[in-house]
């Protein structure tokens, strides 16, 4: 039997990896990057770990914090807009699941603009581009969305979430640094924890499982 895995095409971990990003974004030709966070990230200056970063090396950014917990539809068209006004190339994902799958819906409505309602990218969507080239950095530890090809999305007017499933969607680079994720209160670290915990027992107990998804949930 033929086993299928799909993982970025680098990843840095470990304390002080964020330290990596100016030489990549360099390497890979960033002009202008769309950072995308959430309003709490700004507020406790986690997003300022990497955008300092980014003024030290005298990298063009534009911060999109619109995000909200759960991200809805209606997030995902005003950060594609925002994506545009502000003529990025690419984009630095900062935060939790909420903040990685906006960026990941609005990367890949950015390169497959026929898929602007958003609804029609649930489940697993015909897209044909792959996404705006885009670094992930997680500040919690629980969704790995930073290393899955899944995003999910919440339908405020049908009162519902929906997962979308692309393999055009995975960020090139993961960038997973302890440092990112220092600052959670214990509530979040416990329950990320806990998101992370459930990912290695389903990985442990699947049917699918092969030596090298053993490798990443042992
Ligand atoms: N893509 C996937 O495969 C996948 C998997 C599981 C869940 N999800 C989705 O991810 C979302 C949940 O993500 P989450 O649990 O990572 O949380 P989150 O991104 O929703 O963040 C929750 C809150 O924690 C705060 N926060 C995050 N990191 C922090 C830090 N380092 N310090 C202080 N505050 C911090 C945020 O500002 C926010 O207010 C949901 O929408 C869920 O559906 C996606």
């Amino acid at each position: 039997m033929a086993n299928r895995i799909i993982l970025n095409m680098v990843s840095h971990h470990g304390k002080g990896a964020i330290g990596e990003i100016p030489a990549i974004a360099r390497t890979k030709g960033f002009k202008h990057i769309f950072v995308c966070s959430d309003p709490d990230l700004i507020k406790f200056g986690v997003t300022a770990k990497v955008t300092d970063l980014l003024d030290e090396a005298k990298i063009p950014y534009t911060v999109y914090s619109g995000i909200k917990p759960n991200p809805t539809i209606e997030n995902v068209k005003e950060g594609v807009e925002a994506f545009k006004a502000c003529g990025a190339d690419s984009i630095i994902t900062i935060g939790g699941g909420s903040s990685m799958d906006t960026a990941k819906a609005i990367g890949v409505i950015i390169t497959n603009p026929e898929f602007s309602d958003v609804r029609s990218l649930e489940g697993v969507a015909p897209t044909k581009n792959h996404a705006v080239p885009t670094i992930a950095v997680p500040t919690t530890a629980g969704t790995a969305a930073e290393v899955t090809i899944n995003y999910v999305i919440t339908d405020t007017e049908k009162e519902r979430k929906f997962v979308c499933v692309d393999e055009h969607d995975i960020p090139e680079v993961a960038i997973v640094d302890p440092d990112m994720m220092s600052s959670m209160p214990k509530g979040l670290t416990a329950a990320t924890g806990m998101d992370a915990l459930t990912h290695a027992i389903e990985g442990y107990t699947t049917k699918a499982a092969w030596e090298m998804t053993d490798m990443f949930h042992l």
